[in-house]
């Protein structure tokens, strides 16, 4: 009878504290709550766009100005400078009857106007810092140009290059990925959302967007729990944990649920499971979509994400227009809609807003703070730290700064291809072509240039690409024309640069492709080069990984620059040149065949592995044509020094539930050059509840070594680190043997082992 009682003082008191939990406890906040009708907390809830950024969706919003004075908008995006946001405010604070200010949201992917290179090219860096500091920057600008609120970072996992918005993500590894998501989260939310330098970050898309079904953008996924939680989703785990203030939702379905209308994607794991506590905001007309996904009509797929926990409608205007229906009808509670309003009106508090609406207004800041020598300074650093070296032919590289140059091929003399997928705030005018930056570093060498080939010879395609600008540009001459130019030019040449691969909107969203090889129009200008006899260097330009099998067979050496941003031409020559050694490694596999996809390093085994050899063996898991290898592994990257791995141990061979191990190797620069290396452990648990993967990256460092040095890098784990989840969805580590290696790319062998113990 007394365990009753007190049982039952204790549910009150448990009640209590959800109710203290769905209650901000923010005065400002709960009094306007109070104040508000239905259809004023309906308004927080929506997000228009006047049609200022890159439209993705069909629709623009229209009458943004009337419905802001009505209380019908919570935010807008596509509206920039001090000016404009001031005015969209004052609209917002003194023509709407309570007077709250909006959310003003902007897609800054790699910078604001400052381009940096893409979000791919970044990642493979592997820099934390250095990608922190790139949010942090971008955070500046923006917020200098009025901006509070950011559509970034996407942390999709992407194992398929056919899909054009792996661009846009940090590869293929949740280990990886998840400590990129918290750098950029806290790059872009600094310590306090409330200076005028910091805005709010929204971790995209949630979930699973990376996986649609044949790499075909916005296409249907399907995948086991295990898989979900193993493989994609640590990454938007770790923004929430980092404490991201909001959440996008994906366009693709989750277990035959639309990710905005998903409850227990966005309630009972992304709330309930993760303790989220910010907003959840659609993607561009993502609710609307429902329909066609076959979920009801605009009522109906409105009350449906509501009730599944999303606040906020982008675009659509489903929630606007049909809410109060549904609370009318019985089918949305208000309760429901006051929840959402509260967390609208939270960010906006975190943000400063409800203090000082015009804290983002400041007219003397974009001079300051955009385009600054510092910024374009990073641009150039971060684009030198982001090109990965490939393939190295002789001595070819670094160039001399006194060469004879031939600078041929579509992309090397071009402005409009060097920022990349989705950067809609960046002029492609002031960006530094690879002609320019080849000079500027090295204004003794001779350089000529030739355009050799067009990016492609196939108008249709072009006309696809250039939905945002001319990327690809067909010249009147023939193509053979092109070829003798760039040849004769090669003649009176020590060596030919040859700037080559895909136009920027060949990546990026609703850009997916069969066939990821370099166009054949430039492949065939490639062949000739190298047929010359000359030393040629390929700088390969891209938003993915290509099949470049029949390029790394020439040669040839090869230097991936992805797309560089607003200092490519510096940076490339930075490089080239020898001023920085390159040291990024890939964050994806590089398939030999798109037949290969999906394809990543964390393959399991099978029952039936295949042979180590490579070589084909019947009833082994491999392909009767193509190795199960890909062409360049991930994790790969070469310099212009070379480093050998020695002595990788382990300071013990057990390691307890508590405490921890070292695992350790000496890494030696024994090469003719000073250079980074990033040093990278991988585990394989042994025996597991759950088949494991084959390797699993579990840490990396970026070490300097000059010319002969030696280092030892150090690597500590715990039981925690080996935790996965089981069939239960536990997080747990199983006792057992685990084999390890230390490396500089994920194709190296287990060289050492130690036991977790009971
Ligand atoms: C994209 C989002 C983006 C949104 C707003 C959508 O098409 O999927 O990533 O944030 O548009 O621009």
């Amino acid at each position: 009878m007394k365990l009753k009682k007190t049982l039952g003082l204790f549910m009150i008191f448990l009640s209590g504290m959800v109710i203290a939990q769905t209650n901000s406890n923010i005065p400002q906040v709960e009094e306007l709550l109070s104040k508000m009708t239905l259809e004023e907390k309906i308004g927080q809830l929506n997000l228009l766009t006047p049609g200022g950024g890159v439209a993705t969706g069909s629709v623009v919003s229209e009458d943004v100005e009337a419905k802001i004075k009505a209380g019908n908008v919570g935010g807008v995006f596509g509206v920039s400078s001090p000016e404009k946001v001031r005015q969209a405010q004052e609209i917002a604070v003194k023509s709407s009857r309570l007077g709250i200010p909006l959310l003003i949201g902007s897609d800054i992917i790699h910078g604001y106007k400052t381009t940096y290179p893409i979000p791919l090219g970044l990642s493979s860096s592997w820099d934390m810092d250095l990608m922190k500091e790139a949010a942090q920057l971008a955070a500046k600008e923006a917020t200098a140009d009025g901006i509070n609120w950011n559509f970034s970072p996407m942390v999709d996992i992407a194992r398929d290059p056919r899909w054009g918005r792996i661009a846009e993500g940090a590869g293929e590894d949740p280990y990886l990925g998840s400590q990129v998501a918290k750098a950029m989260v806290e790059g872009y939310q600094g310590e306090d959302l409330t200076a005028p330098n910091t805005m709010i970050a929204t971790v995209k898309h949630m979930a699973l967007y990376g996986a649609a079904e044949a790499g075909r953008d916005y296409n249907s996924v399907d995948m086991s729990r295990l898989k979900m939680f193993n493989e994609y989703l640590p990454p938007y785990q770790a923004a929430v944990d980092a404490g991201v203030a909001s959440v996008m939702t994906s366009f693709n379905d989750i277990d035959g649920i639309p990710a905005s209308g998903n409850k227990w994607l966005l309630t009972d794991l992304l709330r309930d499971r993760w303790g989220f506590g910010g907003f959840v905001v659609s993607d561009y007309t993502s609710v609307n979509e429902m329909i066609a996904h076959g979920m009801g009509d605009l009522q109906a797929v409105s009350a449906m994400a509501i009730n599944a926990g999303l606040d906020m409608d982008m675009v659509g205007e489903g929630f606007l227009t049909t809410l109060k229906k549904s609370v009318d009808e019985g089918k949305v509670s208000e309760e429901q809609i006051t929840k959402a309003a509260r967390r609208i009106l939270e960010a906006k508090h975190k943000l400063g807003l409800l203090d000082d609406p015009y804290l983002y207004s400041d007219e003397s800041r974009p001079e300051k703070d955009i385009l600054t020598k510092e910024n374009r300074d990073f641009a150039r650093k971060a684009a030198t730290r982001s090109f990965v070296l490939l393939k190295k032919y002789n001595s070819t590289l670094p160039l001399a700064k006194n060469a004879r140059i031939a600078l041929v091929g579509p992309l090397a003399n071009n402005k409009n291809n060097m920022l990349g997928t989705w950067a809609p705030t960046g002029d492609p005018s002031l960006s530094i072509p690879i002609l320019q930056g080849l000079k500027n570093v090295a204004p003794d060498a001779n350089i000529n240039y030739a355009k050799g080939a067009n990016i492609s010879n196939d108008t249709s395609f072009a006309k696809k690409v250039n939905v945002f600008g001319p990327r690809i540009q067909i010249n009147d001459e023939s193509p053979d024309t092109l070829l003798k130019e760039a040849l004769d030019l090669a003649e009176n040449s020590d060596v030919i640069v040859a700037v080559v691969g895909e136009a920027t909107e060949m990546s990026g969203e609703a850009a997916s492709r069969t066939d990821i090889t370099i166009p054949d129009s430039q492949k065939k200008l490639i062949r000739e080069l190298a047929n010359t006899g000359k030393p040629v260097v390929l700088v390969l330009m891209s938003g993915r990984p290509l099949d470049i099998s029949e390029e790394m067979a020439l040669p040839v050496s090869i230097l991936q620059i992805w797309h560089p941003g607003v200092e490519a031409g510096n940076a490339v020559a930075d490089v080239l040149f020898g001023d920085y050694n390159p040291s990024a490694k890939l964050t994806n596999s590089w398939p030999r065949n798109v037949g290969q996809i999906p394809i990543h390093y964390r393959m399991k085994t099978t029952g039936r592995p295949g042979p180590e050899s490579g070589e084909f063996q019947k009833f082994k898991t491999n392909y009767l044509d193509s190795p199960n290898s890909p062409l360049l592994p991930f994790g790969f990257g070469l310099s212009y020094t070379t480093f050998e791995y020695s002595d990788v141990k382990a300071n013990s061979s057990e390691l307890g539930k508590t405490g921890a191990i070292e695992l350790s190797a000496t890494v030696t620069n024994t090469g003719d050059h000073d250079g980074e290396e990033i040093v990278q452990l991988y585990i394989h648990d042994k025996v597991r509840s759950i088949t494991p993967p084959g390797k699993e990256l579990k840490g990396f460092k970026k070490i300097m070594l000059k010319k002969g040095e030696s280092k030892t890098v150090t690597f500590q784990l715990n039981a925690e680190d080996l935790k996965f989840y089981n069939s239960e969805l536990k997080h747990v580590a199983e006792p057992g043997e685990f084999d390890f290696f230390i490396a500089g790319s994920s194709d190296s062998k287990f060289d050492g082992s130690f036991t977790l113990k009971e």
